[in-house]
């Protein structure tokens, strides 16, 4: 198996002063999936966004998919994001769209024929259980709704890699268990997941690696968290759910099956240049992100 993510001496200070990660080397292979756990401004959100490029490190190097991003130049993000589904802790949905469209424009934004939207676009909503809301806007829903909104964003595009940030951070237990039952099922094809996550219960429940982070520092990496002052047994009863059924985990593997008609990315060069049009509904994007600030 070869490395997807590699971490060699990573450290990020912000320019407030805080070390938010103090010299972190780990490496994810192809096909894990890992929980990042840590108490509340530990670094978890900072280790995701170094990945995604969202900050850079101060010292280090990160290596994703075989490129190194630590020095990333601004117009190459976008295609290292391609093979990436991200959902962010905060959602990022656009209120000026509809669910469906919140969905729909990252397949659009990546070159997908109307027809693949067409088609792709209900299939993930009914995944997270949000068909009736398509044509609703993200204001207009729960916080857990608006949660399952961004997964299925993340979703779409069938990425090699999925991360996400509290993907159950709004979600009741059952939901957030029927949550990472789908990322479970997703990962079983063969995408990376990593899941930040406050949830120890689920955590022991599914059994995968655990990373640990406290003051930035990784203190495990473990099959066996150390993580105290919980339950020491998952109680199954609680939740009353059934294990992901035959049918579900073959919709998913047809879903992760379908072609998307993704064009193919060439090393250096972009496959398909965004429109015009694209590259300004892009940057409507970037600034409502920031009015939403
Ligand atoms: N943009 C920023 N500028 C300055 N300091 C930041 C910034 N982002 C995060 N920090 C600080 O870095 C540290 C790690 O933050 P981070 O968001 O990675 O924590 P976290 O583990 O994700 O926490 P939480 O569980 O609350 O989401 C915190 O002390 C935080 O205040
Ligand atoms: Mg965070």
């Amino acid at each position: 198996m070869s490395n997807i993510i590699e971490f060699k001496n990573v450290s990020k200070t912000y320019g407030s002063g805080t070390h938010a990660l103090n010299n972190a080397s780990l490496n994810i292979e192809k096909g894990e999936f890992v929980f990042i756990v840590g108490a509340s401004g530990a670094g978890k959100s900072t280790f995701l966004k170094l990945i995604m490029h969202e900050e850079t490190p101060t010292r280090g190097t990160i290596i994703v998919n075989g490129t190194n991003v630590s020095k990333l130049k601004r117009k190459k993000v976008p295609y290292l994001r391609r093979n990436m589904g991200i959902v962010f802790q905060d959602f990022r949905l656009i209120d000026k769209m509809t669910v469906y469209d919140n969905v729909a424009f990252a397949m659009r934004a990546i070159g997908a024929r109307p027809s693949a939207v067409r088609k792709r676009v209900p299939y993930i909503l009914e995944l997270v259980g949000l068909s009736h809301k398509a044509q609703n806007r993200p204001s207009e829903l729960s916080g857990g709704e608006q949660q399952r909104v961004s997964l299925a964003r993340a979703l779409v595009n069938n990425p090699s890699i999925i991360i996400a940030d509290e993907p159950t951070g709004n979600i009741d237990p059952e939901m957030s268990y029927e949550i990472i039952g789908l990322l479970s099922e997703i990962n079983a094809q063969g995408t990376t997941i990593l899941v930040v996550t406050h949830e120890h219960d689920l955590v022991r429940r599914f059994n995968k690696r655990v990373i640990e982070i406290e003051k930035g520092k990784v203190i495990s990496d473990t099959k066996e968290p150390v993580i105290e002052d919980v339950e020491v047994e998952f109680d199954d009863s609680k939740y009353e759910l059934d294990p992901p059924s035959e049918e579900i985990s073959e919709a998913i593997a047809a879903a992760l099956e379908e072609q998307t008609e993704i064009p193919e990315q060439a090393e250096d060069e972009p496959a398909v240049e965004p429109t015009d049009e694209e590259t300004e509904s892009a940057d409507a994007v970037e600034t409502e992100d920031k009015e939403a600030e």
